[in-house]
């Protein structure tokens, strides 16, 4: 039993996270972080999350900042922070400081695409 067929082509896909094969890290960081609170086409207990990028006018930096620590934005007097806050009867969304930075990147992207 030493041959298994097609061989291995995984070092060839980028992103696709390790862990979880077949899934790109944005969705995999997805399921585990956001996906009780948030769908992408639906309210749930926090809101839709597509166009989500358009609503933060293009703005990786600022949207970034609210998902890491979203009470922190909204004390910095972020428009955006503190409308989808208030639109959502005030309830936070809790802070997610152990992403990084381009683990944000990886969950925009997936957010972006707009596939469940
Ligand atoms: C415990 C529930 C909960 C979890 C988990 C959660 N969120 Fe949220 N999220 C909310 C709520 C509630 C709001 C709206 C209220 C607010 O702004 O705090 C929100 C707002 C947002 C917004 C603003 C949307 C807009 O239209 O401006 C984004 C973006 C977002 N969340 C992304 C994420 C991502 C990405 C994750 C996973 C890393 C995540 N959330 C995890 C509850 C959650």
């Amino acid at each position: 039993m030493i041959s298994c067929g097609a061989g291995s082509t995984n070092q060839e896909m980028v992103q696709e996270d390790t862990n979880h094969p077949g899934m790109s890290k944005g969705k995999s960081l997805f399921v585990a972080n956001c996906n009780q609170c948030h769908k992408l086409n639906e309210k749930t207990i926090g809101p839709a999350l597509v166009g989500t990028m358009q609503r933060w006018n293009n703005d990786t930096p600022r949207v970034t900042r609210f998902i890491k620590n979203s009470a922190e934005a909204i004390s910095l007097g972020d428009p955006r922070a503190k409308q989808v806050y208030d639109e959502n009867n005030q309830s936070p969304m809790p802070a997610m400081t152990h992403l990084t930075d381009n683990d944000v990147i990886e969950l925009i992207d997936y957010i972006n695409k707009g596939v469940e």
